[in-house]
C-alpha cells in the first residue's frame, strides 16, 4: 500500500513519534524498491518535490495544523524527520550499479585525445605587434570594409577619375557595376587608405589611428606577391602636425619593432594623397646594414643594407577638402599618414623566402608560430 501523509489529531510526543516512524519506514521501503534511473527520479520527486512532495505535505499538515502548545515539539520532530528522509532519498541509487560500472569503465592508462590549441597566424601576430607599438603611443584601431567604393578607394584620396595614378594599383573590380555612377562602383580595396576618409567622416580632429586589414590587387601569386595581402595604415591629424612628427613617430616605431639599433632613412616618393611623400627605409635587420652575411651577399636587402618598409607623407590638403565639413579645414589642421605591408615584414622577420607559405594552410608550417 502506498504511503500517504496522515492528518494528525493527536499531537502527543508518542503519537508524533509513531507517525514519524511510519513515515521513515515507508520511505525506506520505497528506497529499496528503486531499480532504474527512472524509478530513482520518481522516488525523489515523490518525496522531495517542493510542490506537493511528501516533505512539503508533512510541513503543511503536521506543522501548520499543530495547536499552539504543540508547535515547538512538532517543529523539532518534523525537522528530524526531514533530515532523515533527505538522507534516505540522497542515499538511494538505481539497482543498475554494477552494470553501469562495467559499461562506464574508463582505462585511464590510455593516451588522451590531443586537442591542438589554435595559434595566431604569423601575419596576424606580426600585425598585432605593429598595432601594439602604435597603441602605446595613444593610437586607436579603426577598420573598414574590404569591398569598397571607387569614391573611398580612389576619388577621395585624390586619385581623380581616369587619373594615371590609378594604374599603380592593379585593381580587382566587382562585375556588373557599369550602370552606377563611377564613384559608387564597387571594387576590392587596393589599400587600407580608404579607412582614413571613412574615419575622418566619423570622428572630428584630433585623431590618431592605425588601420590593419586585408587588401587585394590583381597580382598573380609568386614568392613575393599575392592577390590578397595585409596592410597597416596610420593617420594622425591635429593642429600643427609637421614632417618632424612623422619622422619622430616612425623612427620610434621602427626601433620598437626591429630593435633600438636600426636606423631610418626617408626618400622622396609620390602618393596622390600625401604631399610631400616619402618611402621609409630601415637598416637591414638581417645583415645589420652591411649588405653582407659573412662572405655571402645579403639577399633580403639586395646587398644595399637598407629595406623599404612603408610609404608615408603629409596628408594632402585635397584629401582634407573631402571631409572639410567635419572639422578638417586644411587651413587649420595638418596631419601625416603612412601605410605598410605586413606580409613582407612577416616574411623578413621570420627569414622566409616564399610568401605563399602563409596562405597554403599547411599546419606543419603554421604551427611553428604557435
Ligand atoms: N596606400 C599606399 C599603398 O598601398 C601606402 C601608403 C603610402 C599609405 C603613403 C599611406 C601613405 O597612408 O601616406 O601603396
Amino acid at each position: 500500500m502506498t504511503y500517504t501523509v496522515p492528518k494528525l489529531t493527536d499531537y502527543s510526543a508518542a503519537a508524533l513519534e509513531k507517525a514519524a516512524d511510519e513515515c521513515i519506514a515507508a520511505c525506506t521501503t520505497e528506497a529499496e524498491a528503486v531499480r532504474s534511473d527512472a524509478d530513482l527520479k520518481s522516488f525523489r520527486d515523490r518525496w522531495m518535490a517542493r510542490k506537493n512532495g511528501i516533505l512539503t505535505q508533512i510541513n503543511d499538515l503536521w506543522l501548520k495544523g499543530a495547536p499552539k502548545e504543540a508547535k515547538r515539539e512538532a517543529g523539532m520532530r518534523v525537522n528530524e524527520l526531514k533530515t532523515r528522509i533527505t538522507e534516505l532519498v540522497e542515499g538511494a541509487h538505481s539497482g543498475a550499479g554494477a552494470d553501469s560500472l562495467a559499461s562506464e569503465f574508463v582505462d585511464i592508462s590510455l593516451p588522451g585525445i590531443r586537442r591542438p590549441i589554435g595559434a595566431e597566424h604569423a601575419i596576424v601576430k606580426t600585425s598585432n605587434e605593429i598595432v601594439a607599438v602604435f597603441q602605446k603611443l595613444g593610437y586607436s584601431v579603426a577598420e573598414g570594409p574590404v569591398v569598397e567604393t571607387d569614391y573611398y578607394n580612389f576619388e577621395s584620396l585624390n586619385f581623380p577619375p581616369n587619373h594615371p595614378a590609378r594604374d599603380t594599383q592593379d585593381t580587382l573590380f566587382i562585375a556588373g557595376q557599369q550602370s552606377k555612377p563611377q564613384r559608387e562602383r564597387l571594387l576590392l580595396r587596393t589599400h587600407t587608405s580608404p579607412v582614413q576618409i571613412r574615419t575622418m567622416e566619423q570622428m572630428r580632429p584630433p585623431i590618431r589611428i592605425v588601420i590593419p586589414g586585408t587588401v587585394h590587387r590583381n597580382d598573380p601569386p609568386d614568392a613575393s606577391h599575392s592577390p590578397m595581402f595585409h596592410q597597416i595604415e596610420g593617420l594622425a591629424v591635429d593642429t600643427n602636425i609637421t614632417f618632424g612628427d612623422l619622422k619622430g613617430t616612425l623612427d620610434h616605431a621602427m626601433k620598437a619593432l626591429f630593435g633600438s639599433s636600426v636606423k631610418t632613412h626617408f626618400r622622396p616618393s609620390f602618393f596622390p594623397f600625401t604631399e610631400p611623400s616619402a618611402e621609409l627605409y630601415v637598416t637591414c635587420f638581417i645583415c645589420g646594414g652591411s649588405g653582407k652575411r659573412g662572405a655571402d651577399p645579403c639577399r633580403p636587402c639586395k646587398q644595399t643594407g637598407w629595406i623599404e618598409v612603408l610609404g608615408c607623407g603629409m596628408v594632402d590638403p585635397n584629401v582634407f577638402e573631402f571631409v572639410k565639413d567635419n572639422g578638417y579645414d586644411p587651413k587649420k589642421v595638418s596631419g601625416f599618414a603612412f601605410g605598410m605591408g605586413v606580409d613582407r615584414l612577416a616574411l623578413l622577420k621570420y627569414g622566409l623566402d616564399d610568401l605563399q607559405y602563409f596562405f597554403q594552410g599547411d599546419v606543419r608550417f603554421l604551427e611553428q608560430f604557435g
